[in-house]
This record gives structure tokens, sequence and C-alpha cells, in this order.
């Protein structure tokens, strides 16, 4: 039997309640499909910063890297400063691991009504492709004499020619296994240096994917799209920034924020890759047993779907599709089920 060891890293705030009611799920699809998952489970995280100054020990990375795979679900709180939730722990892993896609598809579930009340499941179901490695988000820059009516604030976005051909050709392959379309949404009709070369090497790359259609459009007419036309996107390609922006709208086109999963993922497969919902730890209502896991267990099938067993993350996905179909959902859906009746469901749904 195939054995797959997973580190899980709940984190913080409903972290600690979507990660484990995941996991469940994790077990009884693996169960079912006759593999095994060994976990082992870190506390890391902003409150564990609280109590040790830092998100994660020192080696942490190294103890990372010895899995198979990472489950996480999401750092931050409240008496924490937030600026230290990605530096020090999620921007840590996804550039120490190489996790340069970051990938996150936008599905309408079954028996959930779109806020886009003329839009079906038809019309949205694309993958956004946000780059994870580089571009606006390598906090490189300085803040200096803040307090002087002469301070000044700098962060200068990195683009590299190897870091834009990889997540182009990620992007183009994984086009080829859908709807054939790539849109690369861009505004190098403003920041006419960085994205400029950005839409540049993206369309050198196009060149090679001629069974592929290439776009390209700007980030103010794509998030108007996002809401009026969601039909026209198959595999969106875009930087660090523009991808977690437009993917938040695209959970919230789906529904829910709670529904969006999403893979750190290494393709080249030197380092773990991590998967977690498209959500932070959402302070304001955890420890209520209320938060939607849906997110968190997508999130879980798609890491199975990485580690090679395809037909048990289908299962999860049919399962949530059926408990979706079913109408139990969460309050943040308009539902009245609990965060472990989803998981139920999903499980009663496997063993059906
Ligand atoms: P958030 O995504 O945690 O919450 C935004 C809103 O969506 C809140 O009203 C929340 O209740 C709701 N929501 C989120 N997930 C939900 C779920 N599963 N079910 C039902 N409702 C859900 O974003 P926010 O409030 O901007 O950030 C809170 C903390 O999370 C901050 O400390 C932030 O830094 C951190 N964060 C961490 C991320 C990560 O670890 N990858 C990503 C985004 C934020
Ligand atoms: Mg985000």
């Amino acid at each position: 039997m195939k054995n797959y060891k997973i580190a899980v890293v709940p984190g913080d705030g409903i972290g600690n309640e979507i990660v484990p009611t995941g996991l469940k799920v994790l077990q009884a699809a693996a169960e079912k499909h006759k593999f095994t998952l060994e976990i082992e489970q870190f506390p890391w995280g902003a409150c564990y910063y609280k109590q040790h100054g830092a998100f994660m020990p020192d080696n942490g990375l190294s103890t990372l890297k010895q899995f198979d795979a990472i489950y996480f679900g999401a750092v931050g709180d409240p008496e924490v400063d937030d600026t230290l939730p990605a530096m020090l722990y999620t921007f840590k892993v996804r550039t120490a691991f190489h996790q340069y896609v970051n990938y996150r598809p936008v599905k309408l579930l079954p028996g959930i009504e779109s806020p886009l009340r003329y839009k079906s499941q038809q019309d949205i179901d694309f993958v956004v492709i946000r780059e994870n490695n580089e571009g606006e988000f390598v906090q490189n820059g300085k803040i200096i004499h803040p307090d002087q009516p002469y301070g000044l604030a700098t962060d200068t976005s990195v683009f590299t020619r190897a870091g834009i051909e990889r997540i182009a050709h990620y992007s183009f392959q994984l086009a080829q296994k859908r709807r054939k379309k790539v849109t690369n949404v861009t505004k190098s009709n403003t920041l006419i240096n960085s994205l400029a070369y950005w839409d540049r090497v993206i369309e050198e790359v196009s060149v090679q994917y001629p069974d592929v259609t290439y776009h390209k459009m700007y980030v103010d007419n794509a998030s108007a799209s996002f809401v009026l036309k969601p039909e026209v996107f198959d595999v969106i390609v875009t930087t660090n920034m523009i991808g977690d922006i437009l993917s938040d709208l695209g959970g919230a086109i789906m529904g829910s924020l709670g529904l969006g999963p999403s893979g750190n993922i290494n393709p080249e497969r030197d380092f773990p890759s991590m998967f977690e919902p498209i959500h932070g730890s959402a302070p304001d209502i955890a420890g209520q047993g209320i938060a939607n896991p849906v997110g968190a267990i997508w999130s879980g099938a798609l890491m199975l779907e990485h580690l090679g067993e395809t037909a048990a993350a289908q299962d999860i996905v049919k399962g949530i599709e059926a408990t979706t179909q079913k109408g139990i959902v969460t309050v943040d859906l308009g539902g009245t089920a609990k965060t472990a009746e989803i998981a139920d469901s999903i499980i009663n749904h496997l063993s059906s």
C-alpha cells in the first residue's frame, strides 16, 4: 500500500477548525482508495510566534522538506503584526520550496447560486495561475525617514525571464488539458517596464503552443469581466499581486471566500508542494464551528491529485458537489450546517 508523509500546519484562527475537518475527509478517502497518509502536525503560526518569537522553529524548513506534501490552513492573528504571517511563514515556504505556481480553480458548485444572478456552472469554470515567487511581493524595498516631511518608501517588483517562462509553460500546458485558452492578465500599458517584459516573454512562450488560443487582458478590464462575463476565461496567467486579488474575487463569484482551494506547486517536485484554502485565518468567526471547510477540503483533493491519487481526489470533489447540491452549506452561503456536518456529508458520499 502506498504511504504519503504529510506535514500538517493548521495555523491560526479557523485553520484549527477547517484543517482537522479536511484531514477527516482525506483519511476516509485514503481508506477507501487503499493508500495511507502518515500525518505529522506542527503548531506553527502567529500564536506560536506569541510564545516563541518565531512563526516556526529555526529548522522549520528542513523539517518540512522531509515530507511529500504540506497541508496548510492559514496564519495571522489580530494581536500580531500583520506583515509577519506572509514574511515569516507563507512567502518563506513558497519561495524556499520553489512553489512558483499558485493554482487556484474557480468553479461554481452545483446547488449554489452565484452572486452573479445570470451565470451558471457552465459560465464559471476557470483557473487562476498566479506567479508565486516573484513580482510585486518580493519585499524588495525600504522605508526611509518615515516620520519626516521627506519620508519615502519603495517596493520594487522583480520579474525574471526564467521566472516568467516557467509560469507561462505551466499555464499553456494546463490549458492544453482544458479548453485550450490562456488569458494573460497584465497592466503593461502603465507598468511599461516590468509588465511589458512579462507580456513579451509570455508571448514568446505562447508561440510554442499553437493549439492554445492566447489573449492579453488588462487587470481593470479583467476584474469587470470576472463579474460580467466569467465564461470568457479558461486559464488565467497573472502576477503575484494581481493573482492574489483576482482569486478572492473568484472566490466571491463562486459564492464565498470559504470555497476557494489552492495549491502552491513546485512542478519539478524537488520540494514538497503546499495546499491551502485561498482565504485567511478569519478571526472574526474563529472558534464557533461555523467556518466553511470546503476550500480546505478541496485543497486536500488538489494535494491527492498532485500525489498521483487522482481517483481519490475526484471522489472528494464529487462528495463536495453532492453536498452543495443537497443544500448542506454553512452560514456564509446562507445555510445552517456546521463545519463538521459538511465533512460528515462528504464522508457519507465517499462510503455510498
Ligand atoms: P480572511 O480571508 O481571513 O477573511 C475575510 C472574510 O471572509 C471574513 O469576514 C471571514 O469571516 C470570511 N471567511 C474567510 N474564510 C471563511 C470560511 N472558510 N468560511 C466562512 N467565512 C470565511 O481575510 P482577512 O480578514 O483579510 O485576514 C485575516 C487574517 O488572515 C489576517 O491576519 C491575514 O494576514 C491572514 N491571511 C492569511 C493568509 C494565509 O495564511 N495564506 C491569506 C489571507 C489572509
Ligand atoms: Mg490572498
